[in-house]
């Protein structure tokens, strides 16, 4: 059960589950017996790629990549920043790049890139949001949980300033509100 808050429910959690479930049945049938590398954007994508690995149940390693276009604020400073995560080898692999939310489209765009620079034969993208509107750069989702309007959102691993990703579905930042949630 998550925990109470004051914020306004955009997606709720059953209805989050079960798109999930779905996109897994899509990205099974996709690559059927031979499973994609998977690599979630943390921190924000790790919650949502810990639940399509166990809808897609197949013996998949989730790994995980650091990229950064958000500092403490609500507006995206454009800057992707790639973390040590760097050792994986993708030469020759089809991978699905896992993220929480494409806003301008610059995070996932250049991690594409970077991975197929580095050899993987095919990068698919899964996001379990994006903001249409937001776009800057022009960027395919292959499995893509729902569209949103341009609101900032936390919940479901989501944060703002590193707060809320225990929220347990995908809810509306507000900072009249915040208030009301703990410390
Ligand atoms: P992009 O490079 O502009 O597409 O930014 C994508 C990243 O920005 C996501 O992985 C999130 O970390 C962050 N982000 C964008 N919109 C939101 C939001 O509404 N809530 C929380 N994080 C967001």
């Amino acid at each position: 059960m998550s925990p109470s808050h004051p914020f306004r429910v955009l997606i709720h959690r059953d209805e989050i589950l079960r798109r999930i479930h779905e996109l897994a049945r899509e990205v099974r049938a996709d690559f059927g017996d031979e499973p994609p590398l998977l690599v979630a954007v943390i921190e924000g994508a790790r919650t949502f790629a810990r639940h399509l690995q166990q809808s897609l149940a197949l013996p998949v390693v989730v790994h995980e990549i650091r990229a950064s276009s958000y500092g403490a604020g609500t507006t995206s400073s454009g800057l992707v920043a790639l973390g040590p995560s760097d050792g994986l080898d993708v030469a020759g692999r089809r991978l699905v790049l896992i993220e929480d939310i494409v806003d301008t489209g610059r995070t996932i765009a250049a991690l594409r890139e970077l991975f197929l620079a580095r050899g993987a034969v095919e990068c698919r993208v899964a996001s379990l949001l994006s903001k249409p509107s937001r776009r800057v750069v022009e960027v395919d989702i292959d499995y893509l949980g729902f569209e949103i309007p341009d609101e900032f959102v936390i919940g479901f691993g989501m944060d703002f300033a590193g707060r809320y990703r225990e929220i347990g579905e995908v809810v509306v930042y507000d900072e009249g509100q915040a208030a009301a949630y703990g410390t």
